[in-house]
């Protein structure tokens, strides 16, 4: 089915120069942008996007890192793109994340001295949608409907995919 998902290059990303690099994954991969726009986060933003967090002991951490800097937030779509995406992102802990993804292959994460708890936030420098839900969420959280740019690619045609 074709889905469409909600994808930020974090503070990090941006401050590492990898926006470039994220962006040409995605494309080489057949994915369709959509929409994108580069912005700091305001604080309201923060808390809106990371709803189901905002009550957490790590919030105030994760709200600090997605305000430290610009983002680049942009619309992926393709067939099963939601779970497509997040498996080329990776797992939520770089160091869990697998070799290959983007997580893997580029995030740092600080890690605790010896008996000290984790380090947080995560630094982990990106964001994609979890599930068909997050993802409508999250696309209405940062663009409105016009923003949303339709078209068809060749390649679309020539493999059939709708959108
Ligand atoms: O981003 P993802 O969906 O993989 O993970 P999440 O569990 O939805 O958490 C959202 C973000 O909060 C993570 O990507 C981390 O940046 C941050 N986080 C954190 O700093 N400490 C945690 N214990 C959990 C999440
Ligand atoms: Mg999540």
């Amino acid at each position: 089915m074709y889905e469409k998902s909600l994808v930020i290059v974090k503070p990090d990303g941006v401050q590492r120069s990898l926006v470039g690099t994220v962006l040409s994954r995605f494309e080489a991969a057949g994915l369709k942008i959509h929409a994108m726009k580069f912005q700091t986060v305001p604080a309201e933003q923060s808390k809106k996007h990371y709803s189901e967090h905002v009550e957490k002991a790590f919030y105030p951490t994760v709200e600090e890192y997605i305000t430290s800097g610009p983002v680049l937030v942009f619309v992926l779509g393709g067939h099963n793109a939601i779970k497509k995406i997040r498996t080329m992102v990776g797992a939520t802990e770089p160091a869990s994340a697998l070799p290959g993804t983007i997580r893997g292959d580029f995030a740092h994460q600080a890690y605790p001295a010896p008996g000290e708890p984790d380090v947080e936030p995560i630094r982990n420098l990106i964001h994609a949608s979890a599930t068909p839900d997050e993802a409508a969420n999250e696309i209405s959280i940062w663009f409105s409907e016009d923003e949303l740019v339709e078209y068809s690619r060749d390649i679309d045609n020539q493999l059939s995919l709708k959108n």
